[in-house]
């Protein structure tokens, strides 16, 4: 499409194209309005003191005779209304009046006539345009009664005049305005789409050109560029995970064919068992890691929110809470609850389970110091229009500079790795809680951890 095709067919000169047509249709009547009410209703209000005029004047002859109307015609000849009077014999020689000689006419009883006549203005004299009726008078002579309609004209002529540069002057300003911002339209538009181009081509740092004028474009380039920050942030988050499955799945696969090799090489029935039991042990660990995930990208791509009931949070955490007390007791420590009535949530109760599993689990791992038992409390209540449920401990905690790593996918901190674990709990927590328009929020519990959960209270 060339150039100016393109120009052409923006919205912006289609729409300035419209107003344009607006404006001047509006503008044209208005004009044709008052044109048509002041020089045609001035000009018909002529025509008909003129033929009043005419009436009376045959009314003159008819009741006065000849002396009545020369009378009449002389007396009104000499004013300077601008009236035109003849009256000539059958012969056409002029009787009375101000006109030198019968105007040129049609061979009819009664017309109107319009002529050219030469008006004495002090020093030079014009030429002006009458407008007359021409009458037959009983005994063949004739009455010719007008007026100077010069003035009306030249005025008709003005009015015309302005119509024509009006809507002249609105077509060029209209034209060249609507070319002029659908240029500036189009460039930038130009600008968006070249800019889109390059970041398809790879270019995954390139942003939309935004002027600062907030206007429509502006914003709409400034929501692109959010899209586009969001799916930088995506794809590199995406490269980090990838490349972290890949390192933490190598590690174990690794190991199990490291140790089914010297198996092999060493021959011996009971080296297989041993060989393939840790196998087996192994590969339970690499499906464990796998479901985690799957179920992280499932709750994070918020697919089970459909599936969203309302449940009452207190039985969650009484039957979580029953599961990993003797865990606890077994540590030589204590896991307590209290929860208050009424925690009910729309939510996915097996998920909502697995989220404060993964706290527990993490509490009674990490959560004593050297030599000490982990003393854990876990507590639900309702704050607000939400219900927030804590899993409180006494552990080393987690310094607050980590406190959002720690929920992204494989980040352990150093100081755990001693532990069994995958670095996934918190991932899943959180990404349970993203399903649930929830949070999860680590805080400190002087000392230890104090991990909330918090969700929005269903109202049912
Ligand atoms: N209650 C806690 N006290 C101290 N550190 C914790 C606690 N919970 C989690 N962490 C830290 O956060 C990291 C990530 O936790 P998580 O995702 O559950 O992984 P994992 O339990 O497999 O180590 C842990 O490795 C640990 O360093
Ligand atoms: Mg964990």
């Amino acid at each position: 499409m060339s150039a100016r095709a393109k120009l052409l067919r923006t919205s912006t000169f289609r729409l300035a194209a419209l107003y344009l047509i607006l404006f001047a249709l509006s503008v044209g009547a208005l004009l044709g309005y008052v044109y048509w009410n002041t020089t045609v209703l001035l000009e018909r209000q002529t025509d008909e003191t003129i033929r009043a005029e005419v009436q009376a004047l045959a009314d003159q002859y008819r009741l006065r005779g000849l002396r009545g109307i020369i009378d009449t015609i002389q007396r009104r000849s000499t004013d300077e209304s601008g009236s035109v009077y003849l009256l000539a014999d059958a012969a056409g020689q002029r009787i009375a009046g101000n006109l030198t000689s019968l105007p040129p006419m049609p061979q009819a009883e009664a017309s109107w006539i319009e002529f050219p006549l030469e008006v004495d203005k002090g020093s030079a004299r014009e030429r002006h345009v009458a407008r007359a009726f021409h009458t037959d008078l009983a005994g063949g002579f004739d009455l010719v009664v007008g007026r100077d309609v010069e003035a009306l004209r030249q005025f008709g002529n003005i009015i015309r005049r302005t119509i024509y540069y009006a809507l002249a002057i609105a077509l060029v300003l209209g034209l060249g305005g609507g070319l002029l911002m659908s240029r500036n339209f189009l460039r930038r538009v130009d600008a968006i789409t070249e800019a889109s181009r390059t970041i398809m081509a790879g270019n995954m740092s390139g942003r939309m050109p935004v002027q600062g004028s907030s206007d429509e474009l502006d914003r709409l380039a400034l929501a692109l560029n959010e899209m586009l920050d969001q799916i930088e942030s995506l794809m590199a988050g995406m490269k980090e995970v990838s490349s972290n499955v890949a390192h933490d799945l190598k590690t174990p696969l690794t190991r199990i064919k490291a140790r089914v090799e010297a198996a092999l090489r060493s021959g011996s029935e009971a080296d297989y068992r041993a060989a393939l039991e840790s196998t087996v042990d192994d590969s339970d660990r690499l499906l464990e890691t796998f479901n985690a995930l799957l179920s992280i990208a499932r709750a994070e791509a918020g697919q089970s929110r459909s599936g969203l009931a309302a449940v009452d949070a207190s039985t969650i955490i009484a039957d979580v809470v029953e599961l990993y007390e003797p865990m606890a007791e077994e540590e030589g420590g204590s896991l307590t609850s209290e929860t208050q009535a009424g925690l009910s949530v729309m939510g996915d109760r097996q998920l909502l389970s697995q989220a404060l599993t993964n706290l527990l689990d993490n509490a009674i791992k990490y959560g004593a110091r050297e030599g000490e038992t982990p003393q854990i409390t876990v507590t639900g209540k309702i704050d607000g229009d939400r219900v927030v449920i804590t899993v409180a401990d006494h552990g080393d905690g987690i310094p607050p500079e980590d406190r959002t790593r720690v929920t992204e996918r494989f980040v352990r901190l150093d100081s755990s790795r001693t532990k069994p674990g995958n670095g996934l709990g918190l991932s899943l927590v959180s990404g349970v809680m993203k399903l649930h328009k929830g949070a999860l929020l680590l805080e400190d519990n002087n000392p230890g951890l104090a991990a909330r959960l918090v969700l929005p209270l269903h109202r049912g």
